[in-house]
């Protein structure tokens, strides 16, 4: 099965059959949309989760995650909260510079520095014994950590102990060609796939080193694996805030889910990012005039909250950490590639467990550390609400994992 971009021919120029322009925002019809679906995903085989109906693709899409016991035991922030998911940014390196991301020339760290496999995974296990039910592998970017399959397939052994709900990635796209069907394998069910566009030049533009048809051809590998996918989609203003709808049709088109993301001030980035900000509100105002929007229960584990378009059945998360805070229901820190537990993505400051787990040859030691951590959870994130460029905080997007 081959995956092409829908918006391009063969000749790479974007296809315009599906697309009238109205004033400098592109509008789709649509009915179009289940017609396409054979030329995106062939599915009139039957070979797609879609298979052709794109009406009610997402009914047949693993349903949105719901919230975990409140009444369970384990990890508890001073706060009251339950701490039950740990995102962990496995290398602070990445094949992309993505401009809201990371600067050109950014400084990695030195690979001394960096936690072994190993170490990750003691960390990590510890979690587990402390009762995270949910791990996300993330960076930097993932896959081009040597070794992150077999990571996987080792921390799978929690899944298959019942201590462990799921172990998740979020990536680039670039490498799954190369790495989904062993991901799969190894235990992974779920995956995020960051792309902003679907057009080659823009797509360039935002990823500095990236190529959209590796992505597209990491997606078809995540699809033959079996994968389900969430696409990821950082809007910015003036870059991708009209394209949404061709987006949210190949996403649709092909049984995954689109999460929406607003440019958060993390890290040093490109300079632009404070004037690409734009309030998803406005995002979703816009998709409103040709699409029917119905909110769904706010019940998932994350920020997103969820839509289903009423036209395609798929889905469309909103992430809004500034136009809306999320804190009340945070469940989750991030442990960087460098061994530091992040209690906030909205805050400097960090403990530093590497000392701690190489100091010590038990995991009580590690245990008291998180447990002492997770109770100093900040309450809320610092970001200025009136502005995505304000209360922005110094650790990097990609050591601390996204
Ligand atoms: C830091 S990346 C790491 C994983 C992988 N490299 C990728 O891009 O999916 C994780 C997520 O953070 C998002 N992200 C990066 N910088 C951001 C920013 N300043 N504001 C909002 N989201 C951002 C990316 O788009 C991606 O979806
Ligand atoms: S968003 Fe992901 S792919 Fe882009 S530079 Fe950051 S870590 Fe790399």
């Amino acid at each position: 099965m081959h995956w092409d971009n829908p918006l391009r021919g063969g000749d790479g120029h974007i296809a315009v059959g599906r697309v009238a322009t109205l004033g400098t925002s592109p509008r789709i019809d649509a009915r179009s949309i289940a017609g396409t679906a054979d030329t995106w995903g062939r599915t009139a085989s039957g070979d797609h989760p879609a298979a052709g109906q794109a009406s009610n693709v997402s009914s047949d899409a693993a349903p949105l995650p719901l919230l975990a016991d409140p009444d369970r035991s384990g990890l508890v922030d001073g706060l009251g909260r339950h701490i039950d998911y740990l995102r962990i940014s496995v290398t602070d390196r990445c094949n992309f510079r993505c401009t809201y991301c990371i600067g050109e020339h950014p400084a990695f760290l030195p690979k001394s520095e960096v936690l072994t496999l190993g170490e990750i995974d003691r960390i990590a296990s510890t979690f587990v014994a402390l009762g995270v039910r949910r791990l996300r592998l993330t960076g930097g970017e993932p896959l081009v950590r040597r070794g992150i399959v077999g990571l996987v397939a080792s921390l799978a052994r929690h899944l298959k102990s019942g201590d462990l709900d799921e172990i998740t990635m979020t990536t680039n796209g670039a490498l799954l060609g190369h790495f989904a069907g062993s991901l799969a394998e190894a235990g992974l069910r779920r995956i995020n796939v960051s792309l902003d566009t679907l057009d080659h030049d823009t797509f360039a533009r935002v990823s500095r080193f990236g190529s959209l048809d590796d992505v597209l051809t990491g997606l078809q590998a995540a699809h033959r694996a079996g994968l389900t996918v969430r696409l990821n989609c950082v809007v910015q203003a003036g870059i991708n805030d009209r394209s949404i709808d061709e987006l949210m049709m190949f996403a649709h088109g092909r049984g995954m889910d689109l999460a929406l993301i607003e440019t958060m001030p993390i890290g040093r980035a490109s300079g632009e990012r404070p004037d690409r900000y734009m309030p998803l509100g406005l995002v979703r105002a816009d998709l409103e005039k040709r699409w029917t929007l119905v909110d769904l229960p706010d019940r998932t584990f994350g920020p997103a909250r969820y839509v289903r378009v009423r036209e395609t059945g798929g889905r469309v998360g909103f992430i809004t950490p500034i136009s809306h805070g999320f804190c009340e229901g945070c469940n989750r820190v991030r442990l960087t590639c460098d061994g530091r537990l992040t209690l906030c993505l909205g805050r400097d400051g960090s403990v530093d467990l590497k000392p701690v787990l190489r100091a010590s040859a038990g995991d009580e030691a590690i245990r008291a550390a998180i447990a002492a951590a997770v109770a100093q959870k900040p309450q809320r994130h610092g970001f200025d609400l009136s502005h995505a460029d304000r209360g922005g905080v110094s650790h990097s997007m990609h050591g601390t994992g996204g």
